[in-house]
C-alpha cells in the first residue's frame, strides 16, 4: 500500500542531470558585491580565488546548469538519498500531519555538504588548480571538501575553528584520513591569524577568522584556489539536487508539501530543499501554497535579529562587501554545540528571499532543539547532527499545530546530516550542562555602529 510507505527510494538514473539556480527567479535582483577599495560595485578578490566555471554560476542567469557526468558519477556513492515518512514521529505527537524527512547524512562525510564539495573540486582541478584551502566550523564542510578533493587528486588545507578542533577530534581525524592538511584556527600560518592570536592567544575562533585565513592562504599561493561550504549562490544552486530528488519522491507516494523546514547557518542545506519547491511555486506549477519556514539558534540569530546590510564575509575584512542578514562580521559566537550554525550572515539569495516574505523564520535555544532531537531519536531511531535539530524542533511545533486544529497537513524537514561525531553534545546536554543562550540585541545594535563608522559611504548605497 503506497500510504504505508517508510523509505521513498530512487534509483541511480534518478540523479538530476541539471542543477536549478535561483537567480532569474528572485523576486527582486541580487544588489551587487561592493569593493570597499573602489567604493563601487565590483566583485574585489573573488576572481582571483574561484574557478572560472564557478564565477560564471555564482552570476548565471540560466535556470539549469548541468551537472557534469565525472560529479554525477561520485554522487552516486550515496545518492539517491532517503526519504523517509516518520511514522514513529507522528505516532508519539499524536498528530493527524503527515511529516517527512530527506536524509543527507547518509553521504561518506554525514551531510549534504559533498554535493557542493564535489563539484567545486571537479572544477578546480579541471582549471589546473593542485590544491583548494577552506574553513570549517563544526568540521562537516571540511570533512565534505577532503573527501570531495580526494575524488579528484587535488590537495586540500583546511582551517578549522578552535572550539570544535578540540570537541571534534574525530572530524579532524576523518579529513586527515582523507588526506586533508587540518589547522587549528586562529592559527599562525596566517597574517590574519597570527594578529588575532597576539590580542588574544586564547581566541577560541569564529567561522569568519577561518575565512580570512583561508582566503589569505589561497590569495597568496598561486597553486591554490579558496572553496566555500555555503552563503555563495552557486554552492546553494549545487545542493538543489536535494529538493529535485525530494518532489520525484513524494510524487511515487502522491503527496506535496504543505510546509518545508530546515536550518540555516548560511542556507545552503535549506535552499538546496526549497529552491525546487520555491520554482513550481513561481512557474505556476505548484498545486499548494507551500510555507518555507528556516529556523537558527538564539544565539547565533543572523536572519532573526541581525540587520539587513552591506558587510564582509570575514573579520579580517579581505572578502567584498555582500547586501545580507547579518550579525557584524567580527562576531564571536558564543561555543554552542551547532558549529554549522554560528556564522555571522546568511545568503545574500536567502536575504534576498527573506525581506520579500517568502520565508518565515524562527530561532531555537539549544536546550529546545536538543529536547526536539531526544524525541525523534526516540521514536525514529536516527541521531541528528546538532543543526537540524532546530529543523526537529520547527516540524514538532507545526505537527502539534495541526493536532490542535486537526488539519492533516503535509510537513517536509531536511535532516541534512547525522550527529555520529556529536555525542559529547548529547553527553552535555543529558547531563544538564547546556544553557539556553540568546544572542544580546544590543550587541547587534553595537556591530551595525562600528560598521556604518567604518563605511560612513555605505548608507548612500541602496
Ligand atoms: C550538518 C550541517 N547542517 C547545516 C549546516 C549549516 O550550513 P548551511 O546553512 O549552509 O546548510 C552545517 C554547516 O556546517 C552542517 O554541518
Amino acid at each position: 500500500m503506497v500510504d504505508k510507505k517508510r523509505k521513498i527510494l530512487l534509483d541511480e538514473e534518478d540523479i538530476p542531470k541539471q542543477w536549478y539556480c535561483i537567480l532569474p527567479d528572485l523576486p527582486k535582483p541580487m544588489p551587487p558585491l561592493i569593493d570597499p577599495a573602489t567604493k563601487e560595485p565590483g566583485p574585489g578578490i573573488v576572481p582571483q580565488i574561484f574557478p572560472k566555471e564557478i564565477l560564471a554560476q555564482e552570476m548565471s542567469q540560466e535556470r539549469w546548469i548541468d551537472i557534469p557526468e565525472e560529479v554525477r558519477e561520485v554522487y552516486r556513492l550515496w545518492r539517491p538519498t532517503p526519504l523517509i515518512r516518520a511514522f514513529g514521529l507522528e505516532k508519539a505527537l499524536k498528530t493527524p500531519a503527515k511529516i517527512y524527512y530527506k536524509n543527507e547524512g547518509v553521504s561518506p562525510p554525514g551531510s549534504h555538504k559533498p554535493n557542493t564539495a564535489v563539484a567545486q573540486a571537479y572544477y578546480n582541478m579541471k582549471e589546473g588548480k593542485e590544491r583548494l584551502a577552506t574553513e570549517t566550523g563544526a568540521g562537516q564542510w571540511g570533512s565534505a571538501l577532503s573527501f570531495g578533493c580526494m575524488t579528484f587528486d587535488v590537495e586540500c588545507t583546511v582551517y578549522m575553528v578552535r572550539v570544535s578542533y578540540d570537541q571534534k577530534p574525530y572530524r579532524r581525524i576523518m579529513m586527515e584520513l582523507w588526506n586533508a592538511e587540518v589547522h587549528a584556527s586562529p592559527s599562525n600560518k596566517t597574517d590574519a591569524g597570527r594578529k588575532i592570536l597576539e590580542e588574544d592567544p586564547n581566541n577560541s575562533g569564529s567561522l569568519g577568522i577561518a575565512i580570512s585565513e583561508a582566503v589569505e592562504d589561497a590569495l597568496n599561493h598561486e597553486e591554490a584556489n579558496y572553496s566555500i561550504g555555503s552563503v555563495f549562490n552557486h554552492v546553494l544552486t549545487h545542493q538543489t539536487v536535494i529538493g529535485q530528488e525530494t518532489k520525484k519522491q513524494l510524487e511515487l507516494v502522491d503527496d506535496y508539501p504543505d510546509v518545508i523546514i530546515g536550518c540555516i547557518g548560511g542556507g545552503s542545506s535549506f535552499s538546496g530543499l526549497m529552491w525546487p519547491f520555491y520554482y513550481d511555486k513561481v512557474s505556476g506549477k505548484a498545486p499548494k501554497d507551500i510555507k518555507f519556514i528556516a529556523t537558527e539558534a538564539t544565539a547565533c540569530p543572523s536572519i532573526t535579529r541581525g540587520e539587513y546590510a552591506y558587510d564582509h564575509g570575514d573579520t579580517a575584512r579581505l572578502t567584498p562587501l555582500v547586501k545580507m542578514h547579518t550579525l557584524g562580521h567580527d562576531f564571536i559566537p558564543p561555543p554552542i554545540h551547532s558549529g554549522g550554525l554560528r556564522y555571522h550572515g546568511i545568503a545574500p539569495t536567502l536575504s534576498v528571499l527573506n525581506q520579500a516574505k517568502i520565508l518565515e523564520t524562527r530561532a531555537y535555544n539549544q536546550v529546545e532543539v536538543f529536547d526536539a532531537a531526544r524525541l525523534f531519536i526516540k521514536s525514529e531511531g536516527e541521531i541528528p547532527a546538532p543543526e537540524p535539530t532546530h529543523a526537529i524542533k520547527g516540524v514538532i511545533d507545526e505537527a502539534l499545530k495541526c493536532k490542535k486544529t486537526g488539519e492533516e497537513k503535509t510537513l517536509l524537514f531536511l535532516l541534512c546530516g547525522h550527529g555520529h561525531f556529536d555525542m559529547k553534545a548529547y553527553d552535555d546536554y543529558l547531563q544538564g550542562n547546556l544553557q539556553p543562550y540568546e544572542y544580546p540585541k544590543e550587541e547587534v545594535a553595537k556591530a551595525m555602529k562600528k560598521l556604518k563608522d567604518l563605511y560612513p559611504w555605505l548608507g548612500t548605497v541602496s
